[in-house]
């Protein structure tokens, strides 16, 4: 069984005493709960992606204080070090204590210019090194409208995963469906098309990399995911966690996803403590 994967990607937000502020309030509201104890220590798994600044004193806040969460890296160049003024290397991030690194994000695709050439040498760098790559993919508004979107959802997968070398296993294949035009728009797809492009995407897998990989895969839906609809695509098969960016900034609204999260799960797959 696949287990749940939230994750949450603050963007350009939070200086460090923000994060740890924002973990002290949502581990207060997470841990007092211990009807969520059983699902967070074995099949639901809560990702932070902070700055790049934020994720020590994250780690080693998260230590003292017990929490279970992972960390994220938003960035990473694909190289190991050299005149990249700016840049950091899988290895600067992995050694920050961030396990997750988002590869692909539409931000860093239509904000910087990031080619599927790019998110591919991101991709490969960071399943070399063991910093597990986030894939995000996702169609425009007008890619959408002309109806290409299982097109470019294959483009940007294959471009991604097809001849990668790994060295973190098929089992670790993680890809966010994000439609473009519902990032940060208030207007999300809806559960029935955010499954039938995951169950898209797991179909691609399956092509490139065969039955077992694509089963294992961990397809997620982000973009304008908040506390009154994170339930409705947890309930799709395809779906097997979300990526959420702006709701992820408060520790209340986020922990409410989270506990939405472990209901659900137990609504679908039932209460096997
Ligand atoms: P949003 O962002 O939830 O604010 O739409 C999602 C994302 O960019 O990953």
């Amino acid at each position: 069984m696949r287990r749940v994967m939230i994750a949450g990607n603050w963007k350009m937000n939070k200086d460090i005493k923000e994060s740890t502020v924002f973990l002290e309030e949502y581990c207060k509201r997470i841990v007092s709960d211990k009807s969520l104890k059983y699902d967070l220590d074995t099949r639901t798994e809560v990702i932070l992606f902070p700055s790049t600044f934020s994720i020590y004193p994250m780690s080693c806040y998260k230590q003292d204080i017990g929490s279970k969460i992972s960390l994220g890296v938003q960035n990473v160049h694909w190289m190991d070090s050299g005149p990249l003024t700016g840049e950091v290397s899988t290895l600067m991030a992995l050694h920050a204590g961030a396990s997750y690194a988002l590869v692909g994000h539409s931000e860093r695709r239509h904000v910087f210019g990031e080619n599927d050439l790019i998110v591919k040498a991101k991709f490969e760098a960071c399943s070399k090194t063991g910093l597990k790559p986030f894939l995000c993919v996702g169609e425009t508004e007008n890619e959408r409208n002309m109806d290409l979107t299982g097109s470019v959802l294959e483009k940007q997968v294959s471009a991604a995963i097809s001849d990668t070398v790994s060295c973190i296993g098929e089992d670790h294949l993680i890809i966010a469906y994000e439609p473009v035009w519902a990032i940060g728009t208030g207007n999300s797809a809806s559960s029935k098309d955010a499954q039938k492009a995951c169950s898209h995407i797991r179909s691609v897998v399956r092509d490139i990399k065969g039955l077992p990989a694509s089963e294992m895969a961990h397809v997620l839906y982000g973009g304008s995911v908040n506390l009154s609809n994170s339930h409705e695509f947890l309930l799709e098969k395809d779906i097997d966690g979300l990526l959420v960016g702006g709701a992820s900034l408060d520790p209340v609204i986020f922990a409410g996803i989270v506990k939405n999260t472990v209901l659900t799960r137990k609504e679908v797959q039932g209460n096997d403590m």
